[in-house]
């Protein structure tokens, strides 16, 4: 039987998503994509799983849409392909989801993990969308998340150049939560996902619906999604729970209704 092109593994309320595709950077082909977005479903629907960790290998995290999956592929091709309809689902997805990344994480691999809510990133990674050097430019959100990231002036020359960017350069800018030494990555990462998969599931989802309305409608929009989600927090028992363990003294525990 061939390899998993993703490895699940579970770690308490965590899941661990892995690319596994080494021999090819985690080049990422049309069947990975689909595996990625199966896992996702199941994790959504996993009454269990309060956090994800996707991450990739000491490598790569992932060197981007794979080249001889798209080379010679027209224009029509392509466009029928729709395989953005995948992309477009990963931040749709409720859980927090938690970018673990090590060495190359270009083009569609930086995509990847702009998609995700936050990275956690290796100081030796490499970030960048190098898609100019192969004559086309990135399709799944680069342009955007990086210009929203880094604002006009660093993201138009990193796109119309290809060069990468350090993970250093890119916390400065906000894109990464939090820089650290190699060999610590996973670790971190699996820290801060399982501080957050204690708090409460249902106000978490909120919270990240918030944040994406922030960065993706006018101000007031977001104010009135945020005032009806704050409301919405009142109607969970979860709500109820951390208010009477404040005033009870002690540590709340989450059901995620
Ligand atoms: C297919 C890839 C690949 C990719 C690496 N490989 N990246 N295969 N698609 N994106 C393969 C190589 O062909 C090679 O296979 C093996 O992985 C190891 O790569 P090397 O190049 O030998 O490694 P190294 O010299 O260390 O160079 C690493 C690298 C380089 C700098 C990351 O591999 C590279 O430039 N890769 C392409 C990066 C890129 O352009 N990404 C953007 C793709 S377009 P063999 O068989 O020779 O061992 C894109 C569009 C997104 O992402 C749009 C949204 C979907």
């Amino acid at each position: 039987m061939s390899e998993p092109l993703i490895v699940k593994k579970m770690e308490g309320p965590v899941a661990v998503l892995q690319l596994n595709r080494p021999h090819v950077l985690n080049a990422l082909n049309l069947a990975l994509m689909d595996e990625l977005v199966e896992q996702l479903k199941q994790l959504q629907a996993d009454q269990d799983v309060r956090c994800i960790i996707l991450t990739g290998n000491h490598k790569a995290f992932a060197a981007g849409a794979d080249i001889d999956e798209m080379a010679g592929v027209s224009l029509a091709e392509m466009k029928m392909r729709n395989q953005f309809m995948l992309w477009d689902l990963i931040p749709r997805f409720t859980k927090p989801l938690i970018a673990a990344v090590q060495g190359y994480a270009l083009g569609g691999g930086c995509e990847l993990a702009m998609s995700c809510d936050l990275i956690i990133a290796s100081e030796k990674a490499v970030f960048g969308q190098p898609e100019i050097n192969l004559g086309a430019m990135p399709g799944a959100g680069g342009a955007q998340r990086l210009v929203k990231a880094m604002g006009k002036a660093r993201a138009m020359a990193y796109l119309l150049t290809g060069r990468s960017f350090t993970a250093q350069e890119a916390y400065e800018c906000g894109l990464v939560t939090k820089v650290v030494p190699d060999e610590l990555v996973l670790e971190e990462a699996k820290k801060l996902a399982l501080e957050i998969a204690h708090k409460a599931p249902v106000a978490a989802t909120l919270i990240k619906e918030a944040v994406y309305k922030a960065l993706d409608t006018p101000t007031q929009v977001g104010m009135d999604f945020e005032r009806n989600a704050f409301y919405m927090c009142f109607g969970t028992e979860d709500c109820r729970e951390g208010m009477k363990a404040f005033q009870e003294k002690r540590k709340p525990s989450f059901k995620g209704r």
